[in-house]
C-alpha cells in the first residue's frame, strides 16, 4: 500500500438523531488501529452534532460543496461554512451525484479545486458504469474523470482517490480484489505518466462498493488498495470497526 490506510464511511443520505447518537456512540467505544486514517461524512444537518459528540480520534467529512465562496446559493453548503465547523474533508464526484443529480466532470472538478485551494482534504471519487465495463471502457472513464481533477487541483496533497465501479456500489457486489487492483495499477500508473511520480506513489488510492466486515481483509491485501470508501457497512460501528482494522 501506499501511505497511511485510509477509510471514509460515508453515511450518504441515512440517519436519525437517535440512529446517529447510537452510532457516535459505538464507533467512540471502538478499538481502532492506530495507522488508520478515519473519516465520517453524516448528513449535512447532523455534521455539526458529530463534530461535538464524536471522538477526535475520527476526522468529520462533508458529501459535498459548493463550487465557490458562499453566498446566494439556495440549498447549498459552503467550503467556508463546513471549516467552521471543524469539517476537515469533503466527498466529490460520487457516483450517486454524478449519475442521480448530473454532475459533470467539470463541475467536479472545479468543486475540488475550490475546495482544496480553502484547505479541505477531498475525497476524489471516479468510477464506471456496469455497461461501461461491459464495453471495455473501465480505463478510459476512470482516466477521463482523473484528468478533470488533474486538469484544476492545485496539488495532490489533499487528494484521496477513490475508486468505486458503479455497479458494485449499494449492490452487494463487490469488485474481486483482482478486478479492484487492476484499475487501481492503472490509476496510478496514469497519475505517474501524467502527474508525476511522487504523485503515484504518495496518493492513496482507496475502493468503494459494497466493502463490508466479511469482504475487506481480502481487499486490503492488494498492493495498491490504500483504503475503502465505505457505505451501507458504515452505518454499523461495530462492522466498520472491522473495515477500518483490516488493515494490512
Ligand atoms: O461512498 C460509498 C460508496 O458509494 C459505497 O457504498 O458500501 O453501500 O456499496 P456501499
Amino acid at each position: 500500500g501506499t501511505g497511511k490506510f485510509f477509510v471514509g464511511g460515508n453515511w450518504k443520505c441515512n440517519g436519525t438523531k437517535e440512529s446517529i447518537t447510537k452510532l457516535v456512540s459505538d464507533l467512540n467505544t471502538a478499538t481502532l488501529e492506530s495507522d488508520v486514517d478515519v473519516v465520517v461524512a453524516p448528513p449535512f444537518v447532523y455534521l455539526d452534532f458529530v463534530k461535538s459528540s464524536l471522538s477526535e480520534r475520527i476526522e468529520i467529512s462533508a458529501q459535498n460543496s459548493w463550487v465557490g465562496k458562499g453566498g446566494a446559493f439556495t440549498g447549498e453548503i459552503s467550503v467556508e461554512q463546513l471549516k467552521d465547523i471543524g469539517c476537515s474533508w469533503v466527498i466529490l464526484g460520487h457516483s450517486e451525484r454524478r449519475h442521480i443529480i448530473g454532475e459533470d466532470d467539470q463541475f467536479i472538478g472545479k468543486k475540488a479545486a475550490y475546495a482544496l485551494n480553502e484547505g479541505l482534504g477531498v475525497i476524489a471519487c471516479i468510477g464506471e458504469l456496469l455497461e461501461e465495463r461491459e464495453a471495455g471502457k473501465t480505463f478510459d472513464v476512470c482516466f477521463q474523470q482523473l484528468k478533470a481533477y488533474a486538469d484544476v487541483v492545485p496539488s495532490w496533497e489533499k487528494i484521496v482517490i477513490a475508486y468505486e465501479p458503479v455497479w458494485a456500489i449499494g449492490t452487494g457486489k463487490v469488485a474481486t480484489p483482482e478486478q479492484a487492483q487492476e484499475v487501481h495499477v492503472a490509476c496510478r500508473d496514469w497519475l505517474k505518466k501524467n502527474v508525476s511520480a511522487e504523485v503515484a506513489s504518495k496518493t492513496r488510492i482507496i475502493y468503494g462498493g459494497s466493502v463490508n466486515g466479511g469482504n475487506c481483509a481480502e481487499l486490503a491485501k492488494q498492493e495498491d488498495i490504500d483504503g475503502f470508501l465505505v457505505g451501507g457497512a458504515s452505518l454499523k460501528g461495530p462492522e466498520f470497526a472491522t473495515i477500518i482494522n483490516s488493515v494490512t
